[in-house]
């Protein structure tokens, strides 16, 4: 059964918009589904994150991290890092800190 959102202490958004689901996004969402299995984490696929240029694209809160380029077959590479406490050294990621608006960017770019 899936957690309630306000049980766990990480929400994923996974970005299911035409371009991340073209380049990936689909499988990315498969294996954060597959991850979140045991663990305190919810995944929430959205609508176009609006940073299409770094296609697929995920973001973990409350770390407020940002994921470009997140393809399925890096997700694991992420929740080693997050279990380790290292998210934020993931390759390609981006910490929005609350004074930095809504994202990386405007589209990307
Ligand atoms: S479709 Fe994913 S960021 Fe635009």
């Amino acid at each position: 059964m899936p957690r309630p959102v306000a049980e766990a202490s990480r929400r994923v958004l996974v970005c299911q918009g035409a371009v991340c689901r073209e380049r990936g996004g689909i499988e990315a969402r498969h294996e954060w589904l597959l991850a979140a299995r045991g663990r305190s984490l919810v995944v929430v696929p959205t609508a176009c994150l609006r940073f299409c240029v770094q296609a697929p694209v995920s973001i973990v809160y409350p770390d407020r991290v940002w994921l470009p380029r997140l393809t399925g077959d890096r997700v694991r590479e992420v929740l080693r890092a997050m279990d380790r406490g290292w998210l934020e050294n993931v390759a390609g990621a981006i910490v929005v800190r609350s004074d930095g608006g809504d994202g990386p960017g405007d589209n990307g770019e």
